[in-house]
């Protein structure tokens, strides 16, 4: 069992406790840090919504829905024993303040129980988690400070934060008048991967790669994510989205600021969250009036993922006839600095692509005068791929000589595969990021204005999709997406990397 700091959260209020984010990730993530013991002994598990009757409801919803989420569900589990013992049901209306008398005498009866148990649990330090849509964000803030529970307290606020630049602000305009900034914990679940933390790893805990990380040595960077599944019963949310606001404006310019960011002089929360916002200020804008120039978008059509057929975006349930919502997206993007002036950064994702995959591949400008031949000119040849999933390793390509007469030359790859060496610890990203936010560790999370910084630089490309009336570019499920996505590297000289494995 983990040990309690003073620091720690006394209880995590879980809003939209039975919602299909709690179901699929929270709880068992939460699940899994009880098995692995690192869940502070004295915290409190408050489950809030109204969905379930009672407590015993709720405990035949947690057996029968989240049960199968678990990594290790055997009936007979310790640790699923104990997880539930934390467990409170507090069933409330969020849009009616006065229900959160409720919460309120939960949380007192939850800190009576902790003080007898730890004598430096006198206050409730309360994790309020809002697995729920931004527009009760505000509601459910307000009527926690109306009864004065917002002290000490911390708010983890789930994406999407907004639907573009104005409503983002709102929200945290809103969100920011009752808790301070260190109080808000903007999760982005791709920061709390193993394999995006390696990355900060790989830069700045080696000498080796530093020194060419820049225009001098680099070529450009693509940065790839992407999914085989459709929209998985979303259909109607996904469809007011698209992939620009649920992947890219999030996940991808993330993973970019990682990647292009300066050092930072420790790890901090603020010394590495101000390194990443200046990268997102240092976007090239996008030309308002040239938006194709920059930006791909498509929609799949019907198609096959490994080997079965399904159907186009257009026919899945919830989605709107003609929708001109996009399932992928490919962007070209610069980073005006002095570290990367002019090397392009091709971004994509999409949904129903060829493969499941995410990775970021470095490629290293050519060797400037080949004395073997042509193959050492070869385009590519030095590139440095950093997968981060389905399996994490890092492949370093090079050319090697081809034994025997001659000096022909040949790829070959160093490869690092995270698997084998860090199997048995790694924690899924969920798990990291709620423990960090339990232990009030900041760093993994999203600052307001990196998060603006995103926004601000997406919406010129959202408000010229908006008011296009043809459809994005239709591409078949299964393949890699429109082919126009290939021809913004072609006009670079440059094509899209897809790493065989
Ligand atoms: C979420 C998006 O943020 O990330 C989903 O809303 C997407 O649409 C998911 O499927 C992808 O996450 P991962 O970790 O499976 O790559």
């Amino acid at each position: 069992m983990g040990n309690t700091s003073p620091n720690d959260a006394t209880s995590f209020v879980l809003f939209g406790g039975t919602g299909d984010l709690a179901m699929r990730k929270i709880l068992p993530a939460l699940h899994e840090a009880e098995t692995a013991g690192r869940l502070p002994h004295a915290l409190r598990i408050l489950i809030v919504d109204r969905s379930c009757a009672s407590r015993a409801d709720l405990m035949a919803w947690l057996d029968t829905c989240v049960r199968p989420h678990l990594a290790q569900s055997g009936p007979a589990c310790a640790a699923w024993t104990r997880f539930v013992e934390r467990i409170e049901y507090v069933r409330l209306d969020f849009s009616r303040p006065q229900d959160f008398v409720a919460l309120r005498d939960a949380l007192r009866d939850a800190l009576r129980d902790t003080s007898t148990a730890h004598a430096h649990a006198t206050r409730e330090k309360p994790l309020y988690y809002l697995a729920t849509g931004p527009a009760l964000f505000v509601p459910i803030c307000r009527a926690l400070a109306a009864l004065d529970l917002t002290r000490d307290a911390r708010v983890v606020l789930e994406k999407p934060l907004g639907y573009d630049l104005q409503s983002s602000r709102q929200i945290n305009d809103e969100v920011g008048q009752i808790f301070a900034e260190e109080q808000i914990y903007r999760i982005d679940h791709y920061l709390g991967k193993e394999s995006v933390q390696n990355l900060l790893a790989l830069r700045f805990g080696n000498t080796l790669f530093e020194p060419v990380w820049r225009r001098e040595w680099v070529e450009s960077v693509q940065i790839t994510i992407a999914e085989q599944l459709g929209v998985e019963g979303r259909g109607e949310f996904y469809d007011s989205v698209g992939a620009l606001r649920d992947m890219v404006q999030n996940h991808l310019l993330q993973l970019l600021s990682i990647v292009a960011m300066e050092p930072p002089h420790s790890m901090d929360a603020n010394a590495v969250r101000d390194e990443k916002l200046r990268v997102l200020r240092a976007l090239k804008p996008v030309p308002a009036n040239d938006i194709d120039s920059v930006a791909v978008r498509g929609q799949y059509d019907a198609g096959v993922i490994r080997r079965e057929a399904v159907p186009a975006y257009a026919r899945e349930a919830g989605i709107a006839r003609a929708s001109t919502t996009e399932t992928f997206v490919a962007l070209r993007v610069e980073v005006e600095n002095w570290r990367w002036a002019g090397v392009p950064f091709f971004l994509r994702t999409g949904k129903r692509l060829a493969e499941r995959a995410a990775e970021i591949v470095i490629t290293f400008r050519p060797v400037p005068h080949s004395s073997l031949g042509n193959e050492s000119g070869r385009p590519g040849a030095n590139r440095l791929v950093i997968r981060l999933q389905p399996d994490e390793d890092i492949r370093l390509h090079w050319l090697a000589k081809r034994p025997g007469e001659g000096m022909a030359l040949q790829p070959v790859h160093l490869e690092i595969d995270f698997d084998r060496f860090f199997a048995p610890e790694r924690m899924d990203a969920y798990q990291r990021l709620l423990i960090d936010a339990i232990h009030g560790r900041l760093a993994l999370f999203v600052h307001r204005d990196e998060q603006e910084a995103a926004w601000r630089w997406v919406e010129p490309i959202l408000r010229d999709w908006k008011a296009r009336t043809a459809p994005p570019r239709p591409y078949l499920a299964g393949s890699w997406g429109p082919a126009a996505s290939s021809a913004l590297l072609a006009r670079a000289g440059m094509c899209w990397m897809e790493e065989e494995h």
